[in-house]
């Protein structure tokens, strides 16, 4: 048996860019994402920035991180970003609710996170509170953050030592305003969108904000259409939506030490994401047939019992091939979503949920995920060539999922990338690429594999889990053939 994938000519259609933004990723104050993972403060030991690690951000921009989502997540409805400004020992303290009752002492706040950002070489993705905070204080927000001319809020920048504005386009209107932004209903939070964004810059958007409204829990499609129907379209540029990969919500398991069948499970979890964004589009499409708005998916990731011995509020947990796998299927539907599709937020950055980097201290790992995310990058704002997959079956007792999973584009150089993944935990998958009109010369390939399910990167063994060279590709006839070993990711590169 054989999975067979054809790239699709597009009949003249222009081909759609894959967002670089769907490659963006999210830091909460939450656990040790920011405090004890990016921020270490500046007299600390360990080399840093202005009190943000030198390692990771290396490593960041090596991965090519296009934009960082801040301050949330459910804390993004309970902070106050005046409270993170000016003079650090003067600032006030609040209670990290939501997560693990921590004190918020309010050192990194927005100068910070902007500075990293700029550090990075990313976008800045900031959510505004509208659950606790005003409408004013998001205002001033804005208004602090990207103003040249002379007002209040850009003399208080000044004043706390930054005289240029930065440039701050994405805005989230609220998080998850159905649950810890606010358990309000969709009708409701319309009206407190249009009454939020309204006042977030002027008449025309001549700020051109992009502005995202808190999306639905998984296939609340109730709500999306909610949205669709009623804020108006110059309003909103973009429309959020949040799921979450598990073996079930209520039982999460070991993120290390699990079954075939927990494996299984969260693999259909992770496949559930391309009905999603398939049915949430639908929606939007009926709405904004031109495709104007754009689906967010701003966090995304597995989800398992945090590690032993650890807070649980501060969702600490371990990355493994499973995570490897999770991102590979889902990059793969984004980027063949990438019409609609055009930013995703892996959840989180550091330390956090389906983290691309651990600390320990002064130690710093890079996950399996990290590699995948590494990997991908060459499809950053490359067109999309659609394909075809006719998939082997991964199959655990009665129940089946596509083995394969596939996504394709060409960069601006003309070459083209193939990134591949075979979920199957059982057996490798012979691949046969038909690569259409195209005239290619020769293949390379990395591939990212391990020998168990449970494998992943510790403190003790660093590079267990790493991209290797794949020579198993070959060219002939304008067709490749390959055998994508079990449980692995290859980016293959045509010349
Ligand atoms: O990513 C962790 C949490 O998950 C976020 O704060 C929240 O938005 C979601 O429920």
């Amino acid at each position: 048996a054989q999975t067979k994938i054809q790239f699709i000519n597009t009949n003249g259609d222009p081909p759609a860019t894959i967002s670089k933004y769907i490659y963006s990723h999210f830091a909460e104050h939450l656990g040790s994402g920011i405090y004890g993972g990016f921020y270490v403060g500046d007299t600390s030991r360990i080399s840093n920035t202005n009190g943000v690690r030198n390692d990771i951000i290396a490593a960041l921009k090596i991965m090519k991180i296009p934009s960082l989502r801040w301050p949330g997540g459910c804390f993004a409805d309970t902070y106050h970003w005046k409270d993170g400004i000016g003079e650090k020992t003067g600032r006030p303290a609040i209670v990290n609710r939501w997560w693990g009752g921590s004190l918020e002492d309010n050192s990194f706040g927005t100068h910070d996170f902007l500075n990293l950002c700029e550090l990075l070489d990313a976008d800045p993705y900031m959510a505004g509170n509208i659950g606790s905070g005003t409408v004013q204080e998001l205002a001033d927000w804005v208004q602090y953050v990207s103003t040249d001319t002379k007002n209040p809020m850009s003399d208080l920048r000044r004043k706390n030592g930054r005289e240029k504005p930065w440039k701050v386009r994405f805005w989230g209107v609220g998080n998850e305003a159905w649950g810890c932004g606010g358990n309000m209903t969709p009708e409701y939070y319309v009206n407190e969108y249009r009454k939020y964004a309204t006042f977030m810059t002027d008449w025309t958007n001549s700020d051109k904000l992009f502005r995202v409204a808190s999306g639905a829990n998984v296939d609340d499609y109730h709500w999306t259409e909610t949205l669709m129907k009623g804020i108006p379209k110059n309003m909103v540029e973009g429309v959020a939506l949040h799921h979450y990969s598990f073996v079930e919500w209520s039982k999460k398991g070991s993120a290390t030490n699990f079954t075939e069948q927990q494996y299984f499970k969260t693999m259909k979890t992770a496949w559930r994401m391309e009905e999603l964004v398939t049915k949430h589009s639908a929606i939007m499409d009926k709405y904004d047939p031109g495709k104007k708005i754009a689906l967010v998916v701003d966090e995304w990731g597995g989800w398992y019992d945090v590690e032993k011995g650890t807070n649980p509020g501060f969702l600490y947990q371990q990355n493994t091939i499973r995570d490897a796998m999770i991102a590979g299927v889902t990059l793969n539907i984004f980027n063949n979503h990438s019409d609609r599709v055009r930013m995703a937020n892996l959840a989180q950055c550091i330390n956090v949920l389906q983290a691309v980097i651990l600390t320990n201290k002064e130690k710093m790992i890079l996950t399996p995920t990290y590699h995948v995310m590494e990997m991908y990058n060459v499809h950053q704002d490359a067109l999309r060539i659609p394909v075809s997959i006719q998939s082997e079956e991964y199959t655990l007792g009665t129940e089946k999922l596509p083995a394969v999973s596939a996504s394709v584009s060409k960069d601006k150089t003309g070459v083209v990338h193939i990134s591949l993944t075979n979920i199957s935990a059982k057996n490798a998958q012979p691949v046969t690429i038909d690569l259409g009109d195209g005239k290619y010369r020769s293949v390379t390939g990395r591939i990212l594999s391990s020998a168990k399910l449970q494998d992943h990167n510790s403190f003790t063994e660093p590079d267990k889990i790493k991209p290797n060279v794949f020579k198993g590709a070959a060219l002939k006839n304008n067709q490749l053939n390959l055998s994508l070993p079990a449980t692995s990711i290859v980016v293959l590169t045509l010349n």
